[in-house]
C-alpha cells in the first residue's frame, strides 16, 4: 500500500468548509468534550461509554506511536475539522480489520444532520482509492439508522463508477458485478 500525505489532496475540502487532517495534541480537550456525549459513543464498540480526558491522551499517544511504527496505517486516520479555525468536529478512518479494510467514524453531536459525514466519507474513500484500497467494509449496528443512511443511501449512490455497495461491502474504485 502506498503511503499518503498527512493532509490529503482533497478537492472539495476548502469549499465545503471542512477539512481532514491529522490529530494534534491541542485537540485533546475538544475531543474529550465531544466524546462525553453518550449519544455519540453508544454505538461505538471501541470507545468507552464514559469518556475521560485520559482516554483522549491515550488515543493521541497511540497515534504518535502508530506514525512511527506503521505510518501507512496512521496516514488513514483523520480528524474532521472546521476549515476556518481548525476546531476538531469528529474522526474518520479506514483501518485493517478481521475481514479487510473497515471504515469507522464519529461526529460531535452538535454537528449531526448537516451532511458532514457524507462529505467526510466521500473524501476518505477517494484517499483510500488513491492508496490502492478497493474494498472497504462498513458495519453500522442494527438501529444506527443515521450511519446506515450515510453508507447505504448516500455514499453508495454518490458516484456509481467510484463507489458501490454490495452485500454490505463498500467497493471503492472498480465496481465489481457478480
Ligand atoms: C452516524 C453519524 C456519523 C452521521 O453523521 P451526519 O453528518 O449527521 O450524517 P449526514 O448528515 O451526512 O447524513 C445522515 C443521514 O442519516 C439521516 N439521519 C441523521 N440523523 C438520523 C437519526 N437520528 N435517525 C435516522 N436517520 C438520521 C439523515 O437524514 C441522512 O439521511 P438522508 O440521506 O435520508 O437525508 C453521526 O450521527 C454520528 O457520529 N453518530 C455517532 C457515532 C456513530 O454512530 N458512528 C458510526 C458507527 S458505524
Amino acid at each position: 500500500m502506498k503511503q499518503i500525505p498527512a493532509t490529503p489532496p482533497v478537492g472539495s475540502a476548502a469549499s465545503d468548509g471542512f477539512s481532514l487532517s491529522t490529530f494534534r495534541e491541542s485537540d485533546i480537550d475538544e475531543i474529550t468534550r465531544l466524546l462525553q456525549t453518550d449519544a455519540v459513543t453508544i454505538d461505538l464498540a471501541q470507545l468507552p461509554l464514559h469518556y475521560t480526558r485520559q482516554h483522549a491522551v491515550q488515543y493521541f499517544e497511540y497515534l504518535e506511536n502508530l506514525k512511527q511504527n506503521q505510518p501507512e496505517i496512521a496516514s488513514l486516520k483523520f480528524a474532521i475539522r472546521e476549515q476556518c479555525i481548525g476546531k476538531p468536529m469528529g474522526r474518520i478512518d479506514v483501518a485493517p480489520d478481521v475481514d479487510g479494510w473497515k471504515i469507522g467514524y464519529w461526529l460531535g453531536f452538535d454537528y449531526w444532520g448537516q451532511e458532514i459525514m457524507t462529505w467526510a466519507c466521500k473524501e476518505i474513500l477517494a484517499v483510500a482509492r488513491a492508496c490502492g484500497i478497493t474494498k472497504i467494509y462498513g458495519q453500522p449496528k442494527y438501529g444506527n439508522w443515521a450511519s446506515r443512511r450515510v453508507l447505504d443511501s448516500r455514499i453508495s449512490k454518490m458516484s456509481g463508477d467510484i463507489f458501490g455497495l454490495m452485500n454490505g461491502i463498500l467497493f471503492v474504485g472498480e465496481w465489481k458485478h457478480s
